[in-house]
């Protein structure tokens, strides 16, 4: 048989047994939507090329939405979807907006004739075609050559998010990835319908956006001379490094908005820092004399930032004003964990700055940097997010706190009054081992975070119910210290990743969860 022969008779037998089997992922779809009825299984809606895409609001947003079914058009079928204003005949794919919906959810329906999405705004919409996706069999994906046309079933579903934050972290200081890597990782959250990217981008072991009034950061900081092998036993003498420079960040931000993914940039105040101190020794409490280098080594450093000088403070807003620049989000990520304040105790100016500002201790001196930068922020629009020690000196207001040393910090911000992310290690964290009988599982930090502990978590236990509204939503972490390859990541992303976005936007409740039928669905 030619090969030319041998492809036309694998896609009819392909497009056969994906039609006539009705093969499909309709009780698959992760996270499990609100509520979905499935119609008459003896009738079906046929997609193909010539299905007509019809929407009458292109707003830019709207685009990056149908973009999404333009790819999938050309994926299935190898080209997309036709366009159009009008209703004509049956075989379309209806976009309407439906102001009642909830932001972000949707309302899809599948008929014999027609495809029909509502929803309040594009992020709607993306998530119905998300659904979509997931609902197309995986063989349609797999199958080498275009399909022809492929039968869905009939169903209706009803869909919104339970939490409007539903995150993940990537650490891309300890491992750098390229901006390929984080582009996949960014297709991976949108269609788990996660919407937040909070990225890590400054630590000891690398700093990795460039900023223009800084030009060491990147230059110096963003190197370093080799890494720890094991758990801190010995050196591997590779010099290791990478950096995004600001056209790098843009195109990120760029595809993220195309994938209702806000970022949230992190840049770590006041610890955490070594990569800036080794390129601008002055900010360091002990300056020249410090001999600060980027780290080798995993862990937490002494070696923090000070808070005493005004040149430090000055440094944090002109590095914070062009990162509000580049990221239009919301809410900027200031660190604020594991900062020893040794440092800060020896130190003449950061001592000054305590008398003078009548501050009880360092954890207050650490408060007052966070007051400094939040307002800072604030007076430019953005708000605050650091890790739960910045509650330790006490907290203003308007900060978020993203909880990660278990759930008491959240738990006690709630109670203040302070929204929250809810990230605690011992569940969110994806970078822990998730098995412990594989020969092959990654090195980690030590833990053990098996999917099942994942999906168990509840954001809002020992919360009242008036608590549970400052509960923005969840996210997973992944920290890359053991993490060198995207293979890698994505093993220890997925299918944890699964779990927390189902929290986020399906499920947080224990009395309804059912992990057997989440690890069937995840599979
Ligand atoms: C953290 O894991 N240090 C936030
Ligand atoms: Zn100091």
């Amino acid at each position: 048989m030619s090969k030319r022969i041998l492809s036309l008779v694998i896609a009819l037998v392909a497009t056969m047994s994906l039609s006539t089997a009705q093969i499909h992922n309709a009780k698959n779809i992760l996270p499990k939507p609100t509520k979905i009825e499935m119609g008459n299984s003896n009738s079906k809606f046929i997609l193909s090329p010539t299905t007509k895409v019809v929407c009458k609001l292109e707003d830019k947003s709207m685009k990056y939405a149908l973009n999404e079914l333009n790819k999938l058009g050309v994926e299935l079928f190898g080209k997309a979807f036709k366009k159009g204003t009008k209703i004509e005949g049956a075989n379309n794919i209806i976009i309407r907006k439906e102001n009642s919906i909830k932001e972000e959810g949707y309302h899809l329906e599948i008929t014999p004739e027609n495809i029909i999405i509502k929803a309040k705004s594009a992020a709607g919409v993306f998530y119905a075609i998300q659904t979509i996706k997931q609902i197309v069999p995986v063989q349609a994906y797999e199958t080498p050559i275009d399909l022809k046309s492929l039968a869905l079933p009939l169903l209706t579903i009803n869909d919104a998010p339970h939490f409007g934050y539903r995150g993940f972290m990537l650490d891309c200081s300890r491992h750098f990835w390229d901006v390929e890597t984080i582009k996949e990782m960014i297709d991976i959250l949108a269609l788990h319908k996660m919407n937040r990217f909070h990225w890590h981008l400054t630590e000891d072991q690398g700093w990795r956006i460039e900023i223009k009034k800084y030009p060491l950061l990147t230059k110096l900081g963003s190197l370093r001379e080799q890494t720890t092998t094991g758990h801190n036993e010995g050196l591997d003498g590779i010099p290791y490094g990478g950096y995004y420079t600001q056209k790098d960040i843009k195109e990120v931000v760029k595809y993220a908005q195309e994938h209702f993914v806000t970022i949230v940039p992190e840049i770590e105040i006041p610890g955490h820092s070594l990569g800036a101190l080794s390129a601008y020794p002055w900010l360091g409490c002990e300056g020249e004399k410090g001999n600060y280098k980027t780290w080798a080594y995993w862990g937490v450093s002494k070696q923090i930032a000070c808070a005493g000088k005004e040149s430090t403070f000055e440094f944090w807003e002109n590095v914070l004003e062009e990162v509000m620049d580049l990221f239009p989000g919301e809410y900027i990520h200031i660190g604020g964990d594991e900062a020893p304040r040794d440092m800060w105790k020896e130190c003449p100016d950061c001592q000054k700055r305590i008398k003078e500002n009548n501050l009880k201790n360092e954890a207050e001196l650490q408060s007052y940097v966070n007051n400094r930068i939040e307002k800072f922020l604030n007076a430019n629009g953005r708000k605050l997010i650091g890790w739960d020690e910045i509650l330790e000196g006490g907290v203003s207001q308007g900060a978020t706190i993203m909880s990660w040393r278990g759930t008491e910090g959240g738990i006690a911000a709630a109670k203040k009054g302070n929204t929250v992310i809810m990230t605690p290690g011992s569940y969110c964290y994806l970078d822990y081992r998730q098995t412990t009988d594989r020969k092959d599982e990654l090195d980690s930090n030590g833990s053990y975070v098996p999917l099942r502990k994942s999906y168990s978590f509840n954001p809002y236990d020992q919360l009242a119910p008036e608590e549970r509204k400052y509960i923005m939503g969840v996210q997973g972490n992944l920290w890359t210290e053991y993490v060198t390859t995207p293979m890698q990541l994505q093993y220890k992303a997925l299918p944890r990743l699964g779990a927390i976005a189902e929290i986020g936007w399906s499920n947080p409740s224990p009395e309804t969860k059912d992990a057997e039928e989440f690890i069937g669905r995840a599979k």
